[in-house]
C-alpha cells in the first residue's frame, strides 16, 4: 500500500499530539493507524486499509459513517444557515424538538439542547434539583455520565473519576453486575438486593435524582436483569427521587429499542441524549415532561445547543433509524451476534461472560478465578486492527471486549468478526504469552 503524500501518518500524529494536546487525551494501539475516511461500517486509513468498524465512535455512528442520506442534508443546511443561537427563531430546532416528543416513550415531551453529553446529565441534574428542591444525586458505581464538575461526580468508575475535589452529595451504589455481584448472590435468588439497596440510601437525605445508563456502556456493558428498573423506579416514586435515564450510550436504535430504557418498561422522568442522536454531529439534549419542565423557567442557553446543523443532522439520522428499521435490525442482528459469542465462549474458557442486547455486546475476558485479562484483552484488540477490525474495550479493569458497531452492518460482517476472533483466540491458546 502507497502513503498519501498528504497524509502526516500516525507518527507525526502522536508526536504533535505529544507537543500540543492537554495529556490526558489517550488513544488505543500500539501501532495505531491514522484513520482518513469513512464510508457506512467501514474505516480507512492512510494506507488505504479498509476496517470494518465494530465500535462505532463509541456508540455514535449508528446511521454509519458519512451516510449519504445524512451528508446531504447537513451540507445543504451548512450551505444555507449554520449558526444564530436561540435568541433567533430558526425552524430546526423546534422541529427536532417536536420529533424526540414524538419518538421517545410516553410523557416525555420538552427538550433542552446542547453540545454533548456531559452537558446534558449537567442539565438534568440541575433540572432535578430545580424540581425537586432537594441537592443530593445517587449513581452507579460503574456508571459514567460526563467531564464536567457534576458528570465527572456522577461518574462512579474508577478511571473516569479525576476531580481532586470530589463533591459530597453524591452516593454511589453497587450496579446490577451479575457476573461479579457485589453481594456474592445469584440472579433471580438475590431478589434484587442491588436494587433494593436504593431504599436504604434514599430514605436517609435529601435525594434529587438517581441517574443510571439502561445498560452501562463503560463500566462494561453492564446489563441489569428483567425487574431491576421496575423496582428502582418503585423505590424512586416512594420517596419522590427523579429518575435520570442516561440514553447517551444506548439510545437511537442501539439495544434493538428506539431506547434502552423501553426494554425495562419503566418511564424516566429525564431522559438524556447524546452521540448517536446526530451520528457525529455534536449535540445533547435532556428531555422531561410538562411537568417537571415548568420548574426550569429562569434564562438558560448553550450557545450551540439545537443550531441548525447539529439538528438538521438529528432530524436526518432519526429519518434513517426509521426509514431502515435499525432498531429492529439491532435487535436481530443483535441476537444473532450474541449467539455466536456465546458458542465462542463455550470454546473458549478466556470469555468468563457474554452480555448486553441488541447491538450493544460485551465479552468480559478473564483468567483462572475470573481474574481480569486486561492484557489480553489489548493483545486480542491490537490483532483485530491488525485484521482489519475495530473493537473497543471497557469495563471497571478494561477487560471487556466490546462492540457497538454502527447498525448498518449485515449479518456477513457479524460472521467475518466471530471467525476472526476465534482465530485470534484459538493462536493465544495455541501460544499463551
Ligand atoms: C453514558 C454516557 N453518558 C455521558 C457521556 C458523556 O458524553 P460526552 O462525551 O458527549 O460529554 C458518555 C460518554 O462516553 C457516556 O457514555
Amino acid at each position: 500500500m502507497t502513503i498519501v503524500a498528504s497524509y502526516i501518518g500516525p507518527e507525526s500524529i502522536i508526536q504533535k499530539k505529544q507537543e500540543y494536546l492537554i495529556p490526558c487525551v489517550y488513544h488505543f494501539y500500539k501501532k495505531p493507524m491514522q484513520i482518513v475516511r469513512g464510508k457506512m461500517q467501514y474505516l480507512y486509513d492512510h494506507t488505504g486499509k479498509q476496517y470494518l468498524d465494530f465500535y462505532g465512535g463509541v456508540s455514535v455512528m449508528n446511521a454509519g459513517h458519512c451516510n449519504p442520506e445524512v451528508v446531504e442534508k447537513i451540507c445543504e443546511q451548512i450551505r444555507t444557515l449554520q449558526h444564530t443561537t436561540t435568541i433567533y427563531l430558526t425552524q430546526p430546532i423546534v422541529d427536532l424538538a417536536e420529533k424526540l416528543a414524538h419518538i421517545t416513550p410516553w410523557s416525555l415531551k420538552r427538550s433542552f439542547f446542547c453540545a454533548s453529553g456531559s452537558e446534558a446529565n449537567e442539565g438534568a441534574a440541575l433540572l432535578a434539583q430545580l424540581h425537586t428542591n432537594k441537592h443530593k444525586f445517587v449513581a452507579i458505581q460503574q456508571g459514567l455520565h460526563g467531564r464536567t464538575k457534576l458528570t465527572m461526580n456522577l461518574t462512579g468508575l474508577p478511571l473516569w473519576r479525576t476531580d481532586p475535589n470530589p463533591l459530597e452529595n453524591i452516593v454511589h451504589i453497587p450496579g446490577a453486575y451479575c457476573y461479579r455481584c457485589a453481594y456474592d448472590l445469584t440472579y433471580p435468588r438475590c431478589d434484587l438486593k442491588c436494587a433494593r439497596y436504593l431504599e436504604d440510601v434514599v430514605k436517609s437525605g435529601d435525594y434529587a435524582a438517581f441517574i443510571a445508563e439502561p445498560i452501562q456502556g463503560n463500566g462494561g456493558i453492564i446489563t441489569p436483569p428483567p425487574g431491576y428498573f421496575k423496582l428502582i423506579k418503585e423505590i424512586l416514586d416512594k420517596y419522590r427521587v427523579l429518575f435520570i435515564a442516561d440514553e447517551v450510550q444506548t439510545g437511537f436504535g442501539r439495544t434493538g429499542e428506539m431506547f434502552a430504557i423501553e426494554h425495562g418498561d419503566v418511564i424516566p422522568d429525564i431522559m438524556t441524549l447524546a452521540k448517536a442522536l446526530a451520528n457525529g454531529t455534536p449535540i445533547g439534549a435532556f428531555i422531561t415532561n410538562d411537568t417537571i419542565a415548568s420548574s426550569y423557567t429562569r434564562p438558560g442557553a448553550s450557545t450551540t445547543g439545537g443550531n441548525p446543523v447539529s439538528a438538521t443532522a438529528a432530524l436526518a439520522t432519526i429519518d434513517v433509524i426509521e426509514k431502515h428499521q435499525l432498531a429492529q435490525k439491532a435487535r436481530v442482528l443483535g441476537d444473532y451476534f450474541k449467539e455466536k459469542l456465546m458458542a465462542l465462549q463455550q470454546r473458549h474458557k478466556i470469555i468468563g461472560d457474554v452480555r448486553g442486547k441488541g447491538l450493544m455486546l460485551g465479552a468480559e475476558l478473564v483468567k483462572e478465578d475470573k481474574i481480569p485479562a486486561a492484557e489480553e484483552t489489548d493483545h486480542v484488540l491490537e490483532r483485530l486492527k491488525d485484521c482489519g477490525i475495530l473493537a473497543g474495550k471497557t469495563g471497571v479493569s478494561r477487560n471487556v471486549l466490546t462492540f457497538q458497531p454502527p447498525l448498518v452492518i449485515t449479518g456477513t460482517d457479524i460472521d467475518q468478526v466471530v471467525t476472526i476472533l476465534d482465530e485470534i483466540l484459538s493462536d493465544m491458546e495455541r501460544k499463551p504469552r
